[in-house]
Parts: C-alpha cells; structure tokens; sequence
C-alpha cells in the first residue's frame, strides 16, 4: 500500500529537522569548545601579563628602596660608648674628648660630661633638653647626634677646637657644641638624629632627621632659650 503524500512529506520534515538539529548541536559544540579554548588562552595571556607587572613593580621598588639596613638612613650601631669619652664644653677636642664624627652615620656624636654648666635649671633644663633631643644616659652624661650639615645651603661643617664650636666654611655660620645657633646666616640650630641606648652601644636613627629652632638670648616668638653659655673665645 502506498503512503498517502501528505504523510511522506510529514516523514521526510521529521527526517530534515532531526539531521538539522544534530548539524545545529554539533556547530553549537565547536562554538562551546572555541569559546572555552579563547577564555582559557585570555586568562593565561592576563595571568602571564599580572605576574609580569608584579614581579617588573617588585623589581622597581626593589630600585627605589634598597635595603638600608646598616647604611645610612637606618638606625645605625655606632660601637660602644667607651668610643666617646665624654667632656665639659671647654674642654673639647675633636675625636678625642667629647666631639666626634661618625662617617657612616654623616654626624657628630657630641658627648657632654655631667658636670656641665646650663643656664637652666630643674625642669626648665629637662624640657629644653627634650626639646634640643639631648639623650640623657645613666651615667648623669648629655648626648647628642648632630647631623654634618649646615642649615644655611648644606656644606658640610666642621668642629673647630680652637672655637670650641661648629663653623661653616661657606658663608661663616657658627653654632655650639650642642648644634645651637651662635651667629651667621643659619635659619635654626644643626639639625639632628635621634640617638638612644642599646645596652653599652650607641645608636644613632639617621631615617629621621630632626629640625630644632634657631637659640637665642632674645625672646623671639620662633626661638629657643639656650642651654649653653657661649663660649669666651672668638672663631675666625
Ligand atoms: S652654607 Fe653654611 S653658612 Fe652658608
């Protein structure tokens, strides 16, 4: 019996839209697999291209701040204190008594004896040594870091024994034995870096350089009593 025409062309539609839709799923699984291979390569390409700015940004930063640690800029380990015998101000002689230059730490260890005569007394004299960071050691002795260079345009200075104090060889800036401003061009006093005790060991923080205003006898509203008579002799 033949089929009616309508039935075969029933059949022959099921037939068409059963092989069109396996040509649709399979173009469909080629697209799926296309698009997974194309996410896959783009998040390594960005994964490869992060890894590059991290480790080119580590890099640079490793430029920028090398390790200090022992250098200059980093809290420094001066030796023991024993290196630094102390002296009265009249007394003073570079690198030998009381006065001395640490290279490293681009200052000079300035170490008081206990007997030294202020001008201030009781806690007038203990605030004003907290404000000049004088450190004050066991021992009743007066210590300071002053940092080697002028105030005025950064020559280095240099301690003059027959001065008894710190001159600038520029323009003739003069400052005491404690970095206080004694005449010449300078806006303040020597600046300076904190300075503390580790054990027997001096160290000096030379990452944190410390401005202290200028010292005067006159009461000006940006200036600082003193904590040292000047000293008798002239400083050509
Ligand atoms: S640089 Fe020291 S007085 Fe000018």
């Amino acid at each position: 019996m033949h089929e009616m025409p309508s039935e075969r062309d029933d059949q022959e539609e099921s037939v068409m839209l059963s092989q069109q839709n396996e040509r649709l799923s399979a173009a469909d699984e080629i697209v799926r697999r296309r698009l997974a291979r194309r996410r896959f390569l783009r998040r390594s390409m960005l994964a490869v291209g992060g890894l590059s700015i991290v480790a080119g940004g580590a890099g640079a930063l490793y430029m920028m701040y090398p390790t200090l640690s022992g250098q200059f800029g980093s809290t420094l380990d001066l030796g023991p204190k024993a290196n630094f015998p102390a002296a009265t101000p009249d007394m003073l002689r570079l690198n030998n008594a009381g006065v001395f230059f640490a290279e490293t730490a681009r200052a000079f260890i300035v170490h008081l004896d206990k007997r030294t005569h202020f001008l201030l007394t009781g806690g007038s004299l203990e605030a004003q040594l907290a404000a000049e960071q004088v450190t004050r050691a066991p021992d009743g002795s007066f210590w300071l870091a002053l940092y080697w260079r002028c105030v005025h345009l950064g020559t280095p200075v240099a301690f003059r024994n027959d001065c008894l104090s710190f001159k600038c060889p520029s323009h003739g800036a003069r400052f005491h034995c404690d970095g206080e401003y004694l005449s010449g061009p300078a806006p303040r006093n020597m600046d300076r870096f904190p300075l503390s005790f580790n054990g027997d060991h001096v160290l000096v923080d030379t990452g944190r350089l410390l401005h202290v205003s200028r010292s005067s006898d006159e009461s000006w509203p940006d200036t600082l009593p003193r904590l040292l008579p000047i000293p008798q002799v002239g400083c050509e």
